[in-house]
């Protein structure tokens, strides 16, 4: 069946969302203070993974850094999803990579746009940011983990909508197709596209996920800094391994792995 239409409502997104692998429980809100607020609340009383939460309009959206993430009402995707990631410690940052996958061939398969991954999170259209995924965790009673990830995807935003601050580093869906983008076959797609990765992901074939990520990254080869903290670290990226460190041969010649920190190309 053909999905159409932009509005959201909990019987559209029941209508769109995959159940092949998952079965969700869909949850919408027409406005929100925060969609990882309310994942959690509901997590809290289910404490089961498959939870999908969606939004119209955030009050208090939170990028990462406790950054605010800002979008005017009824322009954005805004959802959050609750997920059993494992207990190893790179399990996170390969989830938020599986999600940016997703993200990539879902805009580039249903709207022929070119969309690139920026290591660790974000996703860009011709350099600039369109979407952002932000990965929290949480302990069930007995000790399990459970991951809460957040994405925000621009999609019919105008120039306008954007806080001055980052109008020239920021971009929509429309703006960059010049079409307004109903959003529930791009959510349809964008879920169908994480439930394909996310099936690599459970079987533990992270170096397909890997690979496929490369496909869209815009750094490897790139010269880039690297910002942990106070410490900033300079270098050309020369891989991403298994686990999702990007390997990094510094101006000083040494090769370092490097898990999280913000990477600013240049
Ligand atoms: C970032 O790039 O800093 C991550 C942004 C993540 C924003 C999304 S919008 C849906 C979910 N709810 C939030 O409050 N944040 C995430």
């Amino acid at each position: 069946m053909k999905v159409k239409g932009n509005r959201l409502s909990l019987k559209a997104i029941k209508g769109v969302l995959p159940c092949e692998l998952i079965r969700w429980e869909a949850h919408y809100i027409p406005e929100a203070e925060s969609t990882q607020d309310v994942a959690a609340e509901i997590f809290q009383k289910r404490l089961k993974p498959g939870i999908f939460v969606a939004t119209n309009y955030q009050t208090r959206g939170r990028g990462r850094e406790s950054r605010a993430w800002l979008s005017p009402r009824g322009d954005s995707l805004l959802f959050s999803l609750v997920l059993f990631p494992g207990n190893a410690p790179s399990h996170l940052r390969l989830l938020t990579m599986t999600m940016a996958l997703s993200l990539c061939e879902a805009v580039r398969s249903h709207l022929g746009l070119k969309p690139e991954v920026k290591w660790p999170n974000d996703v860009l259209i011709n350099g600039k940011k369109v979407c952002g995924i932000l990965t929290e965790m949480m302990k069930t009673q007995e000790g399990e983990q459970a991951v809460i990830m957040g994405v925000g995807l621009n999609v019919n935003q105008n120039a306008s909508a954007f806080p001055a601050e980052i109008r020239n580093s920021a971009t929509s869906l429309s703006l960059e197709k010049s079409l307004k983008i109903p959003r529930l076959p791009l959510l349809a797609a964008i879920m169908k596209a994480f439930e394909d990765h996310y099936f690599l992901y459970q079987r533990g074939l992270f170096p397909e996920i890997i690979r496929k990520w490369k496909n869209y990254s815009s750094i490897l080869g790139r010269h880039v800094t690297l910002r942990s903290g106070k410490r900033e670290i300079q270098g050309v990226v020369i891989d991403l391994e298994d686990s999702g460190a990007l390997v990094l041969r510094l101006d000083t010649g040494k090769t370092e792995s490097f898990l999280s920190c913000d990477c600013l190309l240049e």
